[in-house]
């Protein structure tokens, strides 16, 4: 067996004290100058100062030794909210946008989501699964190492199921993938003048198949005016709870329609979005300790406000980020981007933003125990910055920072 020894580093982390940080805790990160660590069979087997770690090397092994010449090292992106399976672009519509058209407008007159499904559709597993491998690919050379796909572009049970097969297919090569169900995502043309009879199709049949095949490890609904209600959200969750899914919830993205407030009473897993979110919704989950995933390239591509995040952690909502990568409302796969919107847009410090990115996105995904952190034990993805600080990937905004990204101890 051989060990891997990364020397020369600086190690920025937050700390995992087995639950996501909140408030003024988001910004507490270890830094570890002259930083060294020890990969054992893709875990890390120890990490410190580069002296004692050192002298903790067992004599007679075979070790590979990696200088990283002083360069800041942080745990591997988690991008704990994505929709990166899928098929076609949406330029001609994100063209409209700019001309005035309203993201739901474009929904209701069956472009949006909706010409997704269309090409989702008529692509073969094959071809889905080959342009699935292609964004994630894009999302791994921005330093993602883990990453959760919903499905939602099928939205009927043959290829709401050819999604989640391309979605498990992907993990592991190299990327830990976390499948999530959003056959709630919106109402296909077919259920247009029925869409009761969808809620039911989704409850009735999808979320029992997938849970018995395994296919997704949480639920997702997209709450919004026009879509799903407030109603329709509740019994679908409460629905994938019974059959042991975890709840995600697309919350208060354009209208305030009580999203927060209904993550708060169902105790999801995470709510998402929350660009119109009240304090009141906000309260409820912070009472809760309901994470809030946050997706400032969205907004950012919306032309919104960015969500309140400063708010959120004022009132003691642990905060993560994510991409949104999606073709319609955020075609981004870089969590360096996201970070420096959070960064520059949304008033986070280069450390709280750090901990939103890795911990706190891994809390939201349920992955927290492997990855997220740098410490004994977890997983050794982890990204090499072109840097002396995280603040460099808001401060160099003319190119990429991330220089290497590694997975279990191998570069990709
Ligand atoms: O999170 N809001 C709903 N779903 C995605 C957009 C999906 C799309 O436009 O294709 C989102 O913004
Ligand atoms: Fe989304």
């Amino acid at each position: 067996m051989t060990l891997k020894l990364f020397r020369n580093a600086r190690i920025y982390t937050p700390i995992d004290d087995g639950k996501p940080l909140a408030g003024n805790e988001m910004g507490y990160v270890a830094v570890t100058e002259e930083g060294a660590l020890i990969v054992e069979e893709g875990y890390i087997a120890s990490i410190g100062q580069e002296r004692e770690i050192l002298g903790s090397l067992p004599s007679g092994e075979e070790v590979e030794e990696i200088d990283l010449e002083g360069r800041c090292i942080i745990p591997g992106f988690v991008d704990p909210h994505t929709h990166a399976c899928f098929m076609g672009t949406r330029e001609r519509e994100f063209v409209m946008r700019l001309q005035g058209a309203s993201y739901l407008d474009i929904l209701k007159m069956g472009g949006g989501i909706l010409s997704t499904v269309d090409k989702v559709r008529s692509a073969s597993k094959e071809e889905l699964y080959e342009n699935t491998k292609e964004v994630v690919s894009r999302a791994a050379k921005s330093g993602i190492t883990t990453i959760e796909i919903k499905s939602g572009y099928g939205l009927s049970l043959e290829h709401e199921i050819k999604m989640l097969e391309v979605i498990g297919q992907l993990n592991g090569n190299p990327l830990d993938v976390v499948p999530t169900f959003m056959g709630a995502h919106a109402i296909p043309m077919e259920y247009k003048d029925n869409p009761k009879a969808y809620v039911e199709l989704v409850i009735d049949e999808m979320i029992p198949y997938v849970a018995k095949r395994n296919l997704a490890k949480y639920c997702d609904v997209f709450c919004e005016e026009g879509v799903f209600s407030v109603e329709d959200a509740r019994r679908i969750l409460q629905a994938a709870r019974g059959y042991g899914l975890g709840l995600k919830l697309h919350a208060d993205e354009v209208y305030d329609l009580g999203g927060a407030k209904l993550a708060a009473e169902l105790k999801v897993d995470s709510a998402e979005h929350l660009l119109a979110a009240s304090d009141e919704g906000l309260r409820a989950m912070a009472q809760n300790g309901i994470l809030a995933v946050l997706l400032p390239a969205t907004a950012f591509s919306l032309r919104k406000p960015f969500a309140r995040a400063r708010r959120m952690m004022e009132l003691g909502v642990p905060v993560a980020l994510a991409t949104d990568c999606n073709p319609g409302s955020c075609y981004c796969e870089s969590m360096e981007m996201v970070y420096r919107l959070a960064v520059l847009g949304m008033g986070l410090s280069m450390e709280e933003a750090l901990t939103a990115s890795t911990l706190n996105a891994a809390y939201a995904i349920g992955m927290a125990r492997q990855v997220g952190s740098l410490q004994r034990g977890k997983k050794a993805d982890f990204v090499v910055l072109e840097g002396e600080t995280p603040g460099v990937m808001a401060y160099h905004l003319g190119a990429t920072n991330v220089k290497e990204v590694y997975k279990m101890g191998k570069k990709i």
